[in-house]
């Protein structure tokens, strides 16, 4: 049987507009759903954040479902914003930031700040993925290491993709085009983790 369509268990714009484009290229897919579950991922790792999501998004729709738990990871701040990337803003770990504009914005001036005298600039994106088919499932997983930059460069992507330089690259991820961020991005080797593990769409 080939996978022809899934749910993407998330309504983030960045996140869906990557999804749609990824999977296309596989002839599938994806459809966004029409209400935001809020799930309280309350765990501690990427991994059963997104099961958690793929979970509760099947439990709703009964369809074919695929989540993504994603974030940077610094290894200079000890990890963070990893698992609370989405809202390290308000977490309390480094001072708060105030919201002025939007909350990626809030984001990146709080790594800004925390990373002002900081040396060791290394930083890691990364994707999780789960497949939920209720009968069965899938997990994969993507990486993308680089840097962070001392300001932010580029208008495209979303999130952190402004003062995240990939390695190899003399762009931020916000300066390459769609097709250049697919290629090098956590999600776009998730995606393609994944597809070869289902092989290629196709559910044999
Ligand atoms: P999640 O919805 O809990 O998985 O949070 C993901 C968060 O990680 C996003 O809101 C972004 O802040 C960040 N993030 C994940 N993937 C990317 C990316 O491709 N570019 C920039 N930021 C990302």
């Amino acid at each position: 049987m080939k996978l022809k369509k899934v749910l993407l268990a998330t309504t983030n714009a960045g996140k869906v507009k990557e999804m749609k484009r990824l999977l296309g290229f596989y002839g599938i897919d994806a459809e966004v759903p029409d209400e935001d579950l809020r799930i309280e991922e309350g765990s501690s790792s990427f991994l059963e954040n997104a099961y958690l999501k793929a979970q509760a998004y099947w439990e709703r729709y009964r369809k074919p479902t695929l989540a993504d738990d994603s974030g940077l990871v610094v290894p200079a701040l000890g990890g963070y914003p990893g698992i609370f990337s989405s809202r390290f803003y308000s977490h309390e770990y480094g001072g708060k930031e105030e919201v002025i504009a939007t909350k990626d914005d809030a984001n990146i001036r709080k790594v800004l700040r925390l990373m002002k005298e900081v040396k060791d600039r290394r930083a890691t994106f990364v994707a999780f993925l789960v497949l939920n088919l209720g009968y069965s499932g899938y997990w994969s997983k993507g990486e993308c290491n680089g840097v962070i930059l001392t300001e932010p460069k580029g208008s495209g992507g979303f999130g952190y993709d402004p003062i995240f330089q990939p390695e190899g690259s003399e762009k931020s991820m916000a300066e390459l085009t769609p097709e250049e961020k697919d290629l090098l991005s956590h999600r776009g080797k998730a995606v393609r983790n994944l597809m070869s593990i289902i092989k290629n769409g196709g559910l044999t």
